[in-house]
């Protein structure tokens, strides 16, 4: 990898809305990485964001167009329908790709993914930014201490008015909020998901079309339990966006209000600040690092897929009135509709080379480190 003149990765931001306006901003004033090129279908809008932030770059409507960048790395900002044909172009020019959660609609086209990283050779991240926050590593931490567990608890309840796609969705609640809760579990826990049961409903007074509300509950490998309940039309006392969580083990319980006050046994916890910043900066630097030497990040596409999963799992269950979902045959069903959409031979040919589709998610990921750790566990 070359890099800009002071090493940092040179990266084209593709989609330039909400989202990729927070993007340019954090990386306008990175010392890791450097925008060179922003790209959206609505071209105005890209050259807006860039004059609001005050680059001057080039811009374009596809990648194709803004090639002569020198561009080194892709970030995927586009709505969750386009993640993956923008990365499949990214990846395809050779490009390392960060995407933006949730990875795809469906983990159907998520594996479709994982096949064209296998093919192309290429890393694909997914960013999930809550991740990257210093109480949040402190409650992982201190949730290794209540030894093993029984029942893990996280409430989220808010009153969110956003005019826009959110408010039109099936599932406001559970596919575009609770994406970063079912991820946090995992990383919090290391544990992996089995199985869900779940009742989403929209309260009479809702402002969304979908179902604002839920109640799942998973089972994990480990035994132990994970009971979610949310809201995103709570007029209220609203919890943390990170969800208020409560864990009960052997060794007595944790908890973390989602902001700064953690707790084991009842008593505080100072949470640390990360090495790296926090939220999509935190996420930043470890796509970079990646990039230059190799690892596998946490957020690699295979491992990802098992959050995505989850959030199918609920919605699956929540239209079959609260039936047992088991994560393995809805990976295994997911295949089966993955091999019937792909049109490209080279990554049909992968997906067909897979027994099943927990051993795709073993395949050998970009870098060095093993797929997902606990995998074995489906
Ligand atoms: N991590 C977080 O906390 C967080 C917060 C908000 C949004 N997001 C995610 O960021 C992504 C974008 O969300 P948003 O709120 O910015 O949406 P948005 O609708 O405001 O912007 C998306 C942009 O993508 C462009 N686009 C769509 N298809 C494209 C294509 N094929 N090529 C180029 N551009 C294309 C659209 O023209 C639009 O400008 C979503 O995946 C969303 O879930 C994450």
């Amino acid at each position: 990898m070359m890099g800009d003149v002071d090493g940092r990765l040179r990266v084209a931001l593709v989609g330039a809305g909400a989202m990729g306006g927070e993007w340019l901003r954090m990386l306008a004033a990175s010392s890791v990485a450097i925008p060179v090129a922003v790209v959206d279908l609505d071209i105005e809008l890209a050259r807006r964001t860039c004059a609001s932030t005050g680059l001057d770059i080039t811009t374009g409507t596809s990648l194709a167009e803004v090639e002569g960048a020198g561009i080194e790395a892709v970030i995927n900002v586009t709505v969750p329908q386009a993640h993956r044909v923008v990365n499949e172009q990214a990846m395809r020019a050779g490009l390392p790709v960060l995407c933006e959660k949730p990875l795809a609609p469906t983990v159907s086209e998520a594996l479709r993914q994982v096949a064209l990283a296998n093919v192309t050779g290429q890393l694909l991240m997914v960013s999930q930014s809550r991740r990257y926050f210093g109480p949040l590593a402190t409650f992982a931490e201190v949730a290794r201490k209540v030894g093993p567990l029984s029942t893990v608890l996280a409430d989220f309840f808010h009153e969110d008015h956003e005019p826009g796609f959110r408010e039109q969705m099936e599932h406001p609640l559970l596919v575009d909020m609770s994406v970063h809760h079912f991820d946090m579990l995992r990383f919090i826990t290391d544990d992996v998901p089995i199985s869900v049961r779940c009742d989403a409903w929209n309260p009479p007074w809702s402002w969304f079309a979908g179902k604002a509300s839920a109640v799942a509950t998973f089972e994990l490998a480990s035994g132990a339990r994970f009971v979610y309940s949310g809201s995103r039309a709570a007029p209220g006392a609203e919890t943390s966006w990170n969800a208020e969580w409560r864990m009960y083990g052997l060794e007595g319980v944790a908890t973390w209000d989602g902001e700064s006050a953690v707790s084991l046994r009842s008593e505080r916890v100072v949470p640390q600040p990360p090495a790296a910043g926090e939220s999509i900066e935190g996420s930043l630097a470890e796509f970079v690092s990646c990039v230059r030497d190799g690892r596998t990040p946490q957020n690699e596409v295979r491992d990802n897929v098992l959050t995505l999963a989850m959030i199918e799992g609920a919605t699956e269950s929540s239209s079959r009135q609260g039936e047992r979902v088991v994560i393995r045959e809805l990976l295994d069903e997911a295949l089966a509709r993955a091999r019937h959409d792909e049109t490209r031979e080279d990554v049909a040919a992968e997906l067909y080379s897979w027994p099943d589709a927990v051993h795709g998610l073993s395949t050998t990921p970009w870098g060095s480190a093993p797929a997902i750790a606990s995998g074995g566990a489906l």
